[in-house]
């Protein structure tokens, strides 16, 4: 297997960013989810590299290969949402897992504040919610689950990283 190595994003990759945004398999994978243009790309990708509010991460293979993109962004006071992808030829190959460990570890080492991260996930994604619940994730119960077409996952900062 392919090891992900992580990297933030930098301004040099936009582009690809942006190629693997308006991605006609991740765009089918994500109902609700359409196509975006270069304006809106631009403004949305220059707010990203903020690392006040987000960690943009470049998932990629040993060789450099871009593999797909993991993020997290800040949600209120202490909490931070996580969102993931890979290109269609990269899934189901033990790499997702292994970037949202890698993210999740690196979120809670540049943010003190942060106590939790969520995912949330459509209920009929399960290599989404197999792949957030190897990295550690359990599911958040709620009220409204029944209603709720989206499953939280929940993943607790670690216990030493609070000394
Ligand atoms: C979600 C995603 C990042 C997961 O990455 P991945 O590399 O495929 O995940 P992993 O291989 O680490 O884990 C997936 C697990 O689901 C399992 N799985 C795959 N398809 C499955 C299915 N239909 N039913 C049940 N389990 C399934 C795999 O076997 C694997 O478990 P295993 O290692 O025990 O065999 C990737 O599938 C993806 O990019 N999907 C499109 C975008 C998306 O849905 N993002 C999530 C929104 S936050």
């Amino acid at each position: 297997m392919t090891l992900p190595k992580l990297r933030y994003a930098t301004p040099e990759d936009m582009d690809q960013v942006f190629r693997w945004r308006n991605d006609p398999w991740l765009i089918s994978e994500s109902p609700g989810l359409s196509t975006v243009d270069w304006e809106e790309h631009v403004s949305w990708f220059s707010e990203v590299l903020d690392t006040e509010s987000h960690q943009l991460f470049i998932i990629e293979s040993e060789d450099g290969t871009g593999m797909g993109s993991v993020r997290l962004d800040k949600a209120g006071k202490d909490r931070a949402i996580i969102t993931i992808y890979l290109l269609q030829p990269y899934v189901g190959k033990g790499c997702g897992s292994i970037a949202i460990k890698e993210a999740c570890n690196t979120g809670f080492g540049l943010w003190p504040w942060m106590e939790s991260v969520h995912a949330y996930v459509r209920k009929d994604n399960k290599p989404s919610i197999m792949a957030f619940s190897k990295a550690g994730f359990k599911v958040f119960p709620r009220k409204d689950d029944a209603i709720f077409i989206l499953k939280e996952l929940v993943l607790r900062k670690p216990k030493l990283l609070h000394e």
